[in-house]
């Protein structure tokens, strides 16, 4: 708040026709029928708050301010809005309910000589876009009108507030459906509840309406009744995209308007040269990127601030978030956390890549495998059944089938690193930390629990030992045991002998 009035110096001296002076975004209302602990506009589509939406829509206007109204659970909506933009500013709404006093307390946090066109968003209008805010703008500005309604005509206007003209098609009113007539329910053109305001009969008028009406609250709309009897101008803008007039007041409209959001992100990424071959079963959070000539596959979620490199194949089934896909990649059936998945590397089927999981170009992490902390270099292959936690491996190397990075001793985890074209055999635990040089193999079966020098072969695990005559002593009568004495028939006695003879406790 200290430097508001600096701000405010910088913004009043730069006018701007399609700048507004100022945004105030209502985000106070309890939001009761989301039935959520969460407030309403916390609630995410798109891989954002529904106030995050319009938080990003007011700042592209180039706004000078950006205030937002709470009092529902505000310091949680303060919180979150202030991670997101440090520069926002907050007003309380207080006792008084209703759109007008939140406007009005909105205000209040503004600059008070502040000048010129003041927008009025929802924190709960998710589609309106940035630049639609700059189109009312312009248009209020170029016609000179004191007030701009953005209104919708829809075919179920049940619930909001009906636009009233005159003969001359002049708008007069904006009428809640509460208050309205059976007449004026029949209106069809509907309050979108976005608005462009002169900021100095914005304050006057507020103070002009009063709680006189069916739901006891300062209503917003009045201003326009207020304006009109004092014979200032009030102008409509239609707008043909629905959509972007569209509130989310339950959990079934966040599902709509989700699912909206999403089919316009995938034909964005449809038109710019992205292969979605089910857009209904692909769910792309807004920030994510992805290169031309990618092709994503059905029921794949490509999350938060992933991104995806030219030519990959995707899918189906990936879910990646927060996680950079390079060129010509290919991942598929496989769930990604903050990883990075280097070129023409492949991933999957059934892989589960945790933070920090670094896979070179060209590497591979094949089915069943988790990593995490796990620096994969290039070329190198983690292709089975394998757990790979706090590891470095070289450039090349081989883990086999089934082998377990035993990296947490129940009270630290421990780093471990396979060198370069280093090959380690099926079924090993390397138990951590150790590390195996560049140019070393480990014998399958292996329990590693120390480090493996340049051209070694490390073998840990018991010597197997062979004894004779077993089956026949220990199941006799058995199907193994006739199968045995068959086999022997034909093929001789073994040739091995193991050392021990005894073999009571083989068991
Ligand atoms: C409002 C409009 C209605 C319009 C509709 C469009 C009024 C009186 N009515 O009705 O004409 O068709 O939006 O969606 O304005 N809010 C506050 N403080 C409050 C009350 C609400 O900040 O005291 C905020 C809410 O958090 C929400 C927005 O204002 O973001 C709209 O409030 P809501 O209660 O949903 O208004 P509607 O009844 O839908
Ligand atoms: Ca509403």
């Amino acid at each position: 708040m200290a430097n508001v009035s600096t701000a405010y110096t910088l913004g009043a001296s730069c006018v701007n026709a399609t700048r507004p002076a100022a945004v105030v975004i209502l985000a106070a209302g309890e939001g009761t029928r989301m039935k959520s602990d969460l407030p309403k506009v916390l609630h995410p589509i798109g891989g954002h708050a529904l106030v995050s939406h319009a938080i990003r829509a007011a700042r592209s206007t180039g706004a000078p301010f950006v205030a937002v109204v709470v009092r529902h659970q505000r310091d949680r909506v303060v919180e979150h809005c202030r991670s997101l933009d440090p520069d926002l500013l907050f007003a309380d709404q207080d006792d008084i309910m209703g759109t007008g006093r939140a406007v009005e307390c909105g205000l209040a946090a503004l600059p008070e000589d502040l000048e010129g066109p003041v927008l009025v968003t929802s924190g709960d209008v998710p589609l309106l876009t940035g630049e639609t805010l700059v189109e009312v703008t312009r248009r209020h500005v170029e016609s000179g009108s004191d007030i701009t309604l953005v209104t919708a005509r829809v075919p179920k206007p049940f619930g909001y507030g009906r636009v009233v003209r005159d003969n001359n098609g002049s708008v007069t009113a904006i009428v809640e459906e509460k208050d309205a007539t059976d007449e004026e329910r029949a209106i069809t053109e509907i309050n979108s509840g976005i608005y462009v305001f002169d900021a100095a009969l914005l304050r006057s008028a507020l103070g002009k309406v009063t709680t006189d009406n069916a739901q006891g609250e300062k209503y917003l709309t009045d201003v326009v009744k207020v304006a009109k009897a004092e014979g200032r101008s009030v102008q409509a803008h239609v707008l043909d995209d629905l959509w972007q007039t569209e509130g989310v007041n339950d959990r079934v409209q966040l599902a709509t308007l989700g699912r909206v959001l999403n089919q316009r992100t995938c034909e964005r990424h449809m038109r710019a040269g992205v292969t979605i071959v089910d857009p209904a079963t692909t769910w792309i959070d807004v920030d994510v990127t992805i290169g031309r000539d990618t092709t994503i596959l059905p029921g794949t979620q490509l999350l938060g601030a992933t991104s995806v490199g030219a030519g990959c194949e995707i899918g189906p089934e990936v879910t990646l978030r927060d996680t950079v896909v390079k060129d010509r990649a290919s991942v598929t059936r496989a769930v990604a956390n903050l990883a990075v998945i280097g070129e023409e590397a492949t991933v999957g089927p059934y892989s589960y890549l945790r933070p920090n999981t670094v896979l070179g170009a060209r590497g591979k992490i094949g089915g069943f495998v988790e990593t995490k902390n796990a620096d994969i270099g290039e070329g190198a292959k983690v292709p089975h059944l394998t757990y790979c936690g706090d590891a470095t491996i070289g450039e090349g190397a081989n883990i086999g089938a089934g082998t377990i990075f035993a990296n947490y001793d129940g009270v630290k985890k421990h780093h471990s690193t396979i060198g370069k074209h280093s090959f380690v055999g099926s079924d090993s635990v390397i138990v951590s930390p150790v590390t195996v040089a560049d140019g070393a193999y480990v014998a399958a079966g292996s329990a590693l629990t120390q480090d493996v020098l340049p051209g070694q072969m490390a073998i840990a695990r018991g010597v197997q030992r062979n004894i004779d005559g077993w089956v026949e002593k220990a199941r006799p009568g058995t199907k193994t045991a006739e199968a045995a004495r068959a086999a022997a028939s034909q093929t001789g006695p073994p040739h091995t002998r193991s050392s021990n003879r005894e073999g009571d406790d083989a068991q």
